[in-house]
């Protein structure tokens, strides 16, 4: 089935369209929207996304607090709140997650697309071995003894580094660092040999140095082959690891970026902001805040309050325009 992915202004042919033939992608997000409608105001925690994800890249999702990365990364799931309302497409190699069973579902989930959530303390359950959870996607395929699990967790957590693996494997996840908790987690997300991993946050709240076992962590993730989507606010990780970097606002993707040229000239002036906010570029904060997710971005590029640039056309929203190579920007300064 052929799903028009991208709503690329007519300036410019779509890029995902044009190399349909060329390259191969493995995830396409299509319009898609996910709503909270709450008693006042609707939050529109995922607000008409059009992504793509190609087969083996590193793509890195970046954006403040609230702007709809995990809610995104859980939809890839097909997961979601009950409380809210879903529209457009989400494809996995050309299967539309959304229209799958639970069932079916729960044979891509952990097997084909892995999840690493947001907080690994809370992943794990702390009245199990350790080692049991890592394997526990390897229990879920036909033909895995407990022999056969094991040895495969013991052989992951001598590669990703949870050391010593025999002794760790049989400890509790409350005697774990948080660098080691968060690297058996990478070890669970590549047990059972996934295609795409989605990681949240990798390296909230862990010191530089565990942050650095992280980094090297995914990039065996990387050399295996397998695709990965990385949310997260570090850009220094994001800047290590990624090959494309995807910036989230409100709900809405202001830009898509090879990471060089990401991070040597940023398109959309939220970007820029962002990069200006690192320490090494002054530590300046962007003007104003996010404002709640409600109808008042209907009308209008989202950023506009806060953007130094805003001008009369920025009542408008601009969609996702190409800029210079693949790259794409919702700012009508491209036009
Ligand atoms: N179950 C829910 N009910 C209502 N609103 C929700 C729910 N889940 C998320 N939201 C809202 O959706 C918006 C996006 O949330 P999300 O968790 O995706 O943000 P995020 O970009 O991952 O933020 P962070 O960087 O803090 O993790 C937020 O405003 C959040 O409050
Ligand atoms: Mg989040």
């Amino acid at each position: 089935m052929y799903y028009n992915i991208c709503n690329y202004h007519k300036t410019g042919p779509c890029r995902y369209r044009d190399r349909k033939g060329t390259m191969s992608i493995i995830i396409e997000v299509n319009q898609l929207s996910v709503h909270f409608p709450l008693s006042t105001a609707t939050v529109k925690a995922v607000d008409g996304v059009d992504l793509a994800v190609e087969e083996r890249e590193t793509l890195a999702i970046i954006g403040e607090s609230g702007s709809g990365k995990s809610v995104l990364g859980t939809a890839i799931l097909g997961l979601f709140p009950p409380t809210c309302t879903v529209s457009g497409t989400i494809t996995y190699e050309g299967k539309d997650l959304l229209c799958l069973s639970e069932e079916q579902l729960r044979s891509v989930r952990g097997l084909q697309i892995a999840w690493i959530p947001q907080n690994p303390a809370s992943a794990l359950n702390p009245s199990m071995r350790t080692g049991l959870q890592v394997g526990e996607p390897l229990s879920r395929q036909a033909g895995w003894t407990r022999e056969r699990i094991h040895e495969r967790v013991l052989e992951l957590f001598a590669k990703f580094r949870v050391l010593p693996p025999e002794e760790r494997s049989q400890a509790y996840p409350d005697s774990y660092s948080g660098g080691m908790l968060q690297r058996s987690l990478v070890a669970m997300g590549t047990s059972a040999s996934p295609k795409v991993i989605i990681a949240d946050e990798p390296t909230k709240g862990v010191d530089t140095l565990n942050k650095e076992s992280i980094a090297t962590a995914f990039r065996e993730v990387r050399n295996q082959g397998i695709t990965l989507v990385v949310i997260t606010h570090d850009l220094d990780f994001a800047r290590e690891l990624a090959d494309r970097v995807v910036v989230m606002y409100n709900g809405a993707v202001l830009e898509i970026s090879d990471k060089e040229r990401f991070f040597e000239r940023p398109l959309h002036p939220y970007s820029a902001g962002l990069l200006r906010s690192l320490p090494e570029n002054g530590l300046v904060p962007i003007p104003g805040r996010a404002t709640a997710r409600d109808g008042a971005f209907t009308s209008g590029c989202r950023f506009r309050s806060r953007c130094p640039g805003a001008g009369e056309r920025c009542a408008e929203e601009p969609p996702l325009i190409r800029a210079r190579h693949d790259d794409a920007v919702r700012c009508w300064n491209y036009d």
